[in-house]
Formats: C-alpha cells, structure tokens, sequence
C-alpha cells in the first residue's frame, strides 16, 4: 500500500508533522542512526570535560579521558540505569560518580568501585564498563551516532572538507554559552522553513540588504550548501549598514571567503554556518511531536580587536531578528499542515533543499510515503523491521 501511494513529487503529507508514532520511527530510524554535532573539542580542554545530550530516550556523555582522548557513553548507570551525570555540561575530576548509589567510574568508562562491594556476589569490577557510543572529531567538531550503521563522519562530509578549511577550525572556542530555545512546532517544520532561501527577499529584510543579491541555495552532493556574499550596496537597516562598513579583510581567508556567509547542512538535524568572522551551528531535538529543541551555538578565533567584537555583535544581531521572523514563519507552517488544503504541490526550483529533505526522509522512513495517516500495525511493522533487519 505504501509503495503504491509514491508521493515523490510532492511535500510530505499533513499527518507526518502531527504522529507520535512516526516521531518514535524518526527518533530510531533517523536520530539514533544519523551523526549527531554535540560541542567542539574546546569544549573538552581538560580531563573530565563533558557535554550530554539526550534525544528520542537514549542519553548520552561524551567525556575527556585522562590520557586526552575523547569518548562517548550512554549517559546511563549500569548498576539501575540512573544518569551518570545530571548537567548538560561540566567537568568531573578524576572519576565519574553515579549520583544515585555512588558506583564509580574512570573517565574511560570502565567502572572503579562500588559501595559495599561484598553485597554484590557476582560482580567482576574489572570486567564491567559503561556502554560506548560512536564518537568522531571532524575539523574540532564532535559528533556521536549511537547506532553504528552507514558511513563514517569523515566520509559523509568528505564533499564539503575542502570548503572548511580556511576556517581554522580546530583552533575556534565558543564566543558564548549555547543558545537553547523551544519552537511549539514538528521538528521538520523547522527545516522546512529553514532549507530553501526563496522567502529571504520577502520575509527577511536584513538578510536580503546584506546578501540578497547573489544569494545562492545549491548541493554539492547530496549535502546542501547555501551562499551569500556580504555586497557593497548601503543597508537602510542599521546592523547591516554597520556589519558592511566594520567588517574586516580577514587575512587568513582566501579573497572569496572574506565576505561570504556559508551553511552547510547534515541530514537531519543540522547546520553549519561560517561567517568571516566567526562560526556555529544550530540544530533540532524533537521533544515531542509539536515541540522542538533548538540548540545554537558560536564560534570564533581568540580575536579581542573592535572591529571583530563589533562584526561578532552585529551579526548575531542579524541573526537574532532572522531567528524572530523564522519563528512566525515556523509558526504559520504549523497551521498550514492543520488546514484542509494545505498545498504540497506549488513549490519552485528555489525550494529545492525542501524536497531533498523530504525525498531523504522518505528514502530513510518508507512509512512517509503514504497520502494518509497508516493504521497502527504498520508503525509496529517499520518498528519490527528497524529492530530486526538491516539498518536503514
Ligand atoms: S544507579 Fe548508579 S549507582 Fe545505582
Ligand atoms: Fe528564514
């Protein structure tokens, strides 16, 4: 029934944005088997450093070791499965202590001593460790997958590695402490306004004044890449104006680099910004089926000059009142999927990131394909199927 109802041409059906049973599906099927962005390796400068992060019920830790190198583990006890650490961040000196019975851990994951040890008859501390999670560095970034299935990191952003390098990526530190916003919408919704850059000149003023006029959306694979170079024209609003007329000739970029704003996007969750002046990330976690996780994140260069701290300013600034007009568009999105008529059909070659997302949702998640929200079994049938056969 589903590969006769092939909606390829089309946006995805109304119901996809409103199942709780089709977010467990996108949680295992595209969450739990995709690479995730978790912080940078600044973010892990000393033994102990750690970031979690939880998504569709699994939890996660990813740790600096004593030896410096950087591990990920299921953020969950072995002796009852309590979180091992409760922060989103922080750093644990020495070991890790379960705060429910005080199991301890080493950095590595192996676990160190138990409390009254002699209660438990048949534990062999030396053997027992907490569980691993995939964790890969790419240029400073790191990203964990927690089922270990399809290319490696390096190979899946193998097409964009040239594009990054004038960065210096793995010598940025965070410009701030991330950003963590709720959008009362479907995960995807947040995509879908944020793939395509048809709606700049309309809906997003600044952005338009400071790059509108070569503003490109383009695929270098199967990877969007998005591109806008800062232009000379004079701004009438007054964060462009001043980002145009401050922004510095950054030396250590390539000529093309020094005015261009860049982003490139990871399925499924993810993209990554470079601007001359600094670089970031912003990504969604589906909390539940209308309500979504943003996290944002910057970085930059250590780089105490004027004119990169006022550059830095003004274009979160621009950035900030984007992210303003996003959220109503995002929120007019969400109405649109509950109308009767909602159109699926009438988008444009500009909005082709929008398709490519849905078309990659659809090749990871069959179930997607139908015009109508499918009877139960076959969630049960998808779920069975992810569980037992060959990872999607
Ligand atoms: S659950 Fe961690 S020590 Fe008991
Ligand atoms: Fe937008």
């Amino acid at each position: 029934m589903i590969e006769a109802n092939l909606t390829d041409n089309r946006l995805l059906a109304s119901w996809t944005y409103q199942s709780s049973e089709l977010l467990k599906i996108e949680h295992e099927s595209l969450f739990h088997r995709h690479w995730l962005l978790v912080g940078h390796i600044s973010q892990f400068r000393n033994p102990g450093d750690y970031q979690t992060m939880d998504v569709g019920g699994e939890r996660s830790i990813v740790i600096r070791g004593q030896s410096g190198e950087l591990r990920a583990f299921h953020n969950v006890c072995i002796h009852r499965g309590s979180r091992i650490v409760e922060s989103s961040s922080g750093n644990c000196s020495g070991a890790i202590v379960c705060p429910f019975h005080g199991w301890t851990y080493h950095l590595d994951g192996r676990l160190k001593s138990v409390p009254r040890k002699a209660e438990f008859a048949n534990l062999d501390i030396d053997t027992e460790s907490l569980s691993s999670i995939e964790c890969e560095i790419w240029c400073g970034f790191v990203f964990i997958r927690f089922k270990s299935v399809g290319h490696s990191l390096a190979e899946e952003l193998a097409p964009v590695y040239d594009l990054v390098q004038p960065y210096k990526l793995t010598e940025v530190q965070p410009l701030g402490p991330a950003s963590r916003s709720i959008i009362e919408a479907n995960w995807k919704t947040f995509h879908d306004v944020d793939n395509e850059g048809y709606h700049v000149p309309a809906a997003h003023p600044s952005l338009q004044e400071l790059y509108g006029r070569d503003y490109c959306d383009d695929f270098i694979g199967d990877i969007p890449l998005s591109t806008g170079t800062v232009d000379d024209y004079t701004a009438r609003q007054w964060s462009v104006y001043h980002y145009k007329k401050i922004l510095p000739e950054y030396s250590y970029l390539p000529h093309e680099n020094r005015r261009l704003w860049m982003y490139i996007s990871l399925f499924p969750n993810l993209v990554m910004f470079f601007y001359p002046e600094k670089v970031g990330f912003y990504a969604s976690l589906p909390l539940a089926v209308d309500r979504t996780l943003i996290i944002e994140q910057e970085y930059g260069l250590l780089d105490t000059s004027r004119a990169t701290q006022a550059v830095r300013y003004l274009s979160r600034r621009i950035d900030t009142l984007t992210g303003e007009e996003d959220k109503k568009l995002v929120d007019w999105m969400r109405e649109a999927v509950l109308t009767s008529v909602y159109p699926r059909s009438s988008y444009g070659r500009l909005e082709s990131g929008v398709i490519q997302f849905h078309n990659r949702l659809r090749a990871a998640i069959p179930l997607m394909r139908a015009e109508t929200n499918p009877p139960n079994y076959m969630f049960r049938e998808a779920e069975q199927s992810l569980n037992s056969g060959p990872p999607k």
